[in-house]
């Protein structure tokens, strides 16, 4: 049971603490940020609101545990992330506990979230997995350097060896997303640890249990202390502090609008940033349509379409729209609906100001004439699956992502409008096309301006060493475990310079050696 077991220390009468100096604390401000679970939309937890001086405390001990850390020999470094992956594995069960109350994530996504395969006789956990294969990867990645010589440059022949090698950039800040709190943490955590970088965790407010459960995990696996820290509290008080703060030498952070707002802000430091999306989904004439079904189901209703990966238009063919649309509506009829605790398909959505923000664009959807292929039907935060059919570019949901269980589709009547409205959009993160004819599915995928195409499947970004990037407002650099650990490092040189050139030795040289 969450705060409960190993996870009692985390937690002081009902306030979860925050985690600075290897040592679980409550805040000197003697105030606490509550989080409301979405269904009953009542107060779940608490958890300490950090003050912008026990930050600054953070980022020195941060400073100064990097310091030892990138002495740590790699093997080592890569031993305690195993352990920590094997501890995390072991207590999935009261995480997921947490996912379910915070951010009522069903039951079975819960747990996906730390578990991503289940076998019959074993299961592998998705967040502990990405630990250990984080772990592997940096040993090969980070015990490789190059070598170059001087002998392309005239006047350089052969006179200059150059050395490179990957080294930490110092402190990192992992800002995860509501969505993803403790996967899309340990995808930040691990890469910046195997690198020699110490790491600063500013977790979501909805999910930031979860995540101070699963950093207990990492403390309990023997890190040195201040290497990870987790400060919680209010964005208004530490958020730009954290964002702005000169001890920070990297942000990763995955997330909505704000991302655009820290990039502006941030400076000179290098970002990782994965931002919304409105992926598109094509379908041509020849598709497979049940398989088309299928994949909208999944790619666009799981979490309830809280997913920065989640199909966010469908752009259809007029001659396969009607039969597509049938399909996809007897399927979201067997969707069920309710609670997260029951395993529900379609859960609440995080807050009450999301479903808002939805709310208003069915309703613009509606005054513009969209077609409404079920009832529209809310419930506090739940709202259940909408298909919205003949949307129309001056509709907001045409361009707008709900994060939510709502769904437009557009009928196009060649290829190229569909590439149109998919490019036209400010985002690029995913896109998928749904035919037979792989020519044509590879000249799409090129056409479309999206960090990547999934070809016959809905986005999605995993598997998790798969590289993961957005174009446009949708985000910058690019994730994936081996791109992360890159991401997490800098290169540093070192010239050896020869007083003559080294072709001068051997046979037929001049040297006077
Ligand atoms: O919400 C953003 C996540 O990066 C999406 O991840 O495709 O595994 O659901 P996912």
């Amino acid at each position: 049971m969450a705060g409960t077991g190993v996870f009692a220390e985390i937690l002081d009468r009902d306030v979860y603490k925050y985690y600075a100096d290897g040592e679980w604390k409550n805040s000197s401000s003697a105030k606490t940020v509550a989080i409301i679970n979405p269904t009953s939309r009542k107060t779940q937890y608490r958890v300490q609101a950090c003050t912008q001086e026990e930050v600054n405390k953070v980022m020195d001990s941060a400073k100064t545990a990097q310091k030892l850390w990138t002495k740590t020999p790699l093997w080592k470094r890569a031993e305690l992330l195993h352990k920590a992956a094997a501890i995390l594995k072991e207590h999935k069960a009261p995480i997921a506990e947490c996912l379910v109350k915070e951010i009522a994530k069903p039951v079975k996504d819960a747990v996906t979230e730390t578990t991503l395969f289940s076998f019959d006789f074993f299961k592998v956990v998705r967040s502990g997995d990405l630990v250990s294969y984080t772990a592997e990867e940096g040993v090969r990645i980070l015990g490789e350097g190059k070598f170059l010589i001087s002998d392309s440059f005239p006047g350089n022949e052969r006179t200059k060896y150059c050395l490179t090698s990957k080294i930490p950039l110092g402190v990192i800040l992992a800002i995860p997303p509501f969505n993803y709190p403790v996967n899309l943490a340990v995808s930040k955590i691990a890469p910046a640890l195997i690198a020699g970088n110490s790491l600063v965790l500013k977790p979501p407010t909805q999910g930031a249990v979860s995540a101070l459960h699963m950093v207990h995990c990492f403390h309990l696996a023997g890190f040195p202390k201040g290497l990870i820290s987790c400060v919680t509290g209010k964005g208004s008080e530490i958020g730009d502090f954290l964002t702005m703060h000169p001890g920070v030498n990297c942000i990763s952070f995955t997330g909505g609008d704000t991302g655009i707002a820290i990039s502006k802000k941030a400076g000179m430091i290098p970002l990782q940033m994965e931002l919304g999306g409105k992926d598109a989904c094509i379908v041509l004439e020849d598709a497979d349509i049940n398989l088309v079904a299928a994949n909208i189901i999944k790619g666009g209703f799981s979490y309830s379409g809280q997913r920065c990966t989640a199909v966010k238009v469908v752009l259809v063919m007029e001659s396969i729209a009607d039969a597509l649309v049938e399909k996809v509506n007897a399927e979201i009829a067997k969707l069920k609906v309710g609670p997260p605790e029951d395993d529900c398909d379609i859960t609440p959505v995080v807050s009450e100001t999301s479903a808002n923000f939805i709310e208003g664009l069915v309703k613009d959807a509606k005054e513009k004439g969209a077609t409404f292929c079920q009832e529209y039907n809310r419930d506090g935060n739940l709202i259940w699956p909408l298909l919205l059919d003949n949307v129309r570019p001056d509709m907001r949901i045409a361009w707008e992502e709900p994060f939510g269980p709502v769904l437009p589709v557009i009928r196009i009547n060649t290829i190229e409008e569909g590439i149109h409205h998919c490019n036209a959009s400010n985002f690029g993160l995913q896109g998928c096309v749904f035919t037979k004819d792989i020519n044509k599915a590879i000249l799409i995928s090129d056409a479309m301006e999206t960090g990547t195409v999934q070809i016959n499947s809905a986005p999605a970004r995993g598997p998790d060493h798969f590289p993961f990037q957005g174009l446009k407002d949708s985000g910058i650099g690019s994730q994936g475990v081996a791109n992360s650990i890159k991401m997490m490092t800098k290169i540093k040189s070192t010239v050896i310079n020869l007083p003559t050139p080294s072709y001068t030795m051997g046979n037929g040289g001049h040297s006077k050696l």
